[in-house]
């Protein structure tokens, strides 16, 4: 249908004056003695856009009325009444597809929690139009920030049969019938155990190892029970992979991508920015600025349990040296101690994967998480073990099957090289830089335990 977007109708100052189509879903109807308001919404901007029915020149087919309907007005574009922007003074509505009144979405204020019942549906909202919109620039962003500065852009494999990360939360691939117990190896398709890919890193450091510079944004799986407001089965992820680039490069790297993308969002999403700041998170806006102008702090593993130790608050999980950061000291680290975005550095070596450097003291190896106020960690990095002996004694120790990173290992034995690279969770990144509080709303379809469609 030849049509306009009610995004370039707001903002085309030139078009007021000419005649167009636009297409769209109804989000409110008022009407007085002589004229009618619709508010049409077409998804392409966070305004919606009023077309205005003179009574005295049409009736209005009343089906065209109802909140969900779908319609395409032709009319005469007008200097908006109130503000700077634009309406239609319409010559014709046609109802393209009419809405009965049990459309789930009303007018009155649902809750995040009802809509996550219709998440085919609840793209209609502000909320999701807007947390969809900053998702798709910052994906643009991640592109761009990388392509300029030289990345190759890698699509690592998505059925693997290397666990990177090794914990034992790989979703697994066979072709045993759909009610089977258990799938036997006749069922292993490609003669071997295979599983839907945790992280695409192994194979990027393949790439690195060559182009120097590459990145990878796919998905990721997790076959953990965690069911929580920052885990999802399904995820996407972000992997650079650096060759000659040690942690500190590393370290550097990840906050000046981490600030482009917010650079990114807050110009390129004014509206939507400004609805989070209003009504998820009040001061989104100047945290976020606030972010931009100042240096993440750097904390080592160490001296944060000392803070953790002397904190006074009431942890769920006890404070040891040794032990994994939980959610809750995460969060009171960046929250209440640094109050941005902190790499805790150099964590305890078992606690961490079999591919991180280790450092000289034994203990630690040359890992970093990046914790940010509000959710805790959003980036998993590591300057990576180039020692072929090293990272066999790290497999070894574990009970790895050195036979299945056989081609990993030999990136140690031809020309290794200090390389470096980390993970983002794009939808923990959409969270921070939205105020969303739960990450089953920054994701079109999300996936949890026990839950798909
Ligand atoms: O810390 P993780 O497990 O690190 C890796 O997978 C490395 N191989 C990455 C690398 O160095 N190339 O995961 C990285 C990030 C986490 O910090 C988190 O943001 C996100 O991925 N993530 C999840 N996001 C949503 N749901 C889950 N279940 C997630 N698991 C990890
Ligand atoms: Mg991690």
């Amino acid at each position: 249908m030849k049509h306009t977007d009610i995004s370039e109708i707001l903002k085309n100052k030139d078009l007021i004056g000419a005649k167009a189509t636009v297409c769209g879903w109804v989000r409110t109807f008022r009407e007085s003695s002589s004229v009618c308001f619709l508010e049409l919404a077409d998804g392409t901007s966070f305004t919606k856009l009023q077309v205005v029915v003179d009574k005295s020149k049409m009736t209005l087919d009343a089906e065209c009325t109802r909140l969900g309907a779908s319609v395409a007005a032709t009319g005469e574009i007008v200097k908006a009444f109130k503000g700077d922007g634009a309406e239609i003074n319409a010559e014709t509505v046609t109802l393209l597809g009419k809405c009965p009144p049990e459309y789930p979405i009303q007018k009155k204020r649902t809750t995040l929690e009802f809509l996550r019942g219709i998440p085919h549906l609840r793209l209609r909202t502000n909320t999701f139009n807007a947390v969809f919109k900053v998702r798709s620039v910052a994906a643009q962003a991640v592109h761009r920030y990388f392509h300029e500065r030289g990345y190759y852009y890698i699509n690592t494999p998505i059925v693997t049969a290397s666990d990177c990360e090794g914990a034992g939360e790989m979703f697994r691939v066979t072709t045993a019938p759909w009610n089977a117990k258990a799938a036997s190896e006749e069922e292993y398709f490609f003669g071997r155990r295979a599983g839907l890919s945790v992280s695409g890193q192994l194979e990027g450091e393949v790439a690195a190892m060559a182009f120097s510079k590459i990145y990878t944004f796919g998905p990721s799986f997790r076959a953990e029970k965690s069911n929580t407001t920052r885990h999802l089965s399904e995820f996407w992820h972000i992997e650079p992979e650096v060759a000659f680039a040690e942690l500190p490069d590393i370290i550097e790297i990840a906050e000046d991508m981490i600030k482009y993308l917010i650079r990114a969002v807050l110009e390129e999403c004014p509206e939507e920015m400004t609805f989070f700041d209003s009504f998820m998170e009040k001061g989104l806006k100047d945290k976020l600025n606030h972010v931009l102008n100042s240096d993440f702090a750097v904390c080592d593993y160490t001296e944060a349990i000392e803070i953790l130790k002397k904190a006074k608050a009431d942890f769920r999980f006890p404070v040891e040296w040794g032990a994994d950061l939980q959610t809750e000291h995460e969060k009171y680290l960046t929250e209440q101690v640094f109050r941005k975005p902190v790499f805790v550095t150099n964590y305890p070596k078992q606690i961490k994967s079999f591919y991180m450097k280790q450092n000289p003291d034994g203990k630690t190896v040359a890992a970093t998480d990046l914790l940010v106020p509000g959710i805790g960690e959003i980036i998993g990095c590591s300057e990576r073990e180039a020692d072929y002996d090293k990272l066999v004694a790290a497999m070894k120790e574990r009970g790895m099957n050195l036979g299945s990173y056989s081609q990993y290992l030999d990136l140690r034995r031809f020309g290794s090289v200090p390389h470096s690279g980390f993970g983002l969770g794009f939808e923990r990144f959409v969270m921070y830089v939205t105020g969303m509080e739960n990450i089953r709303d920054v994701t079109l379809f999300p996936r949890w335990v026990g839950n798909v469609m």
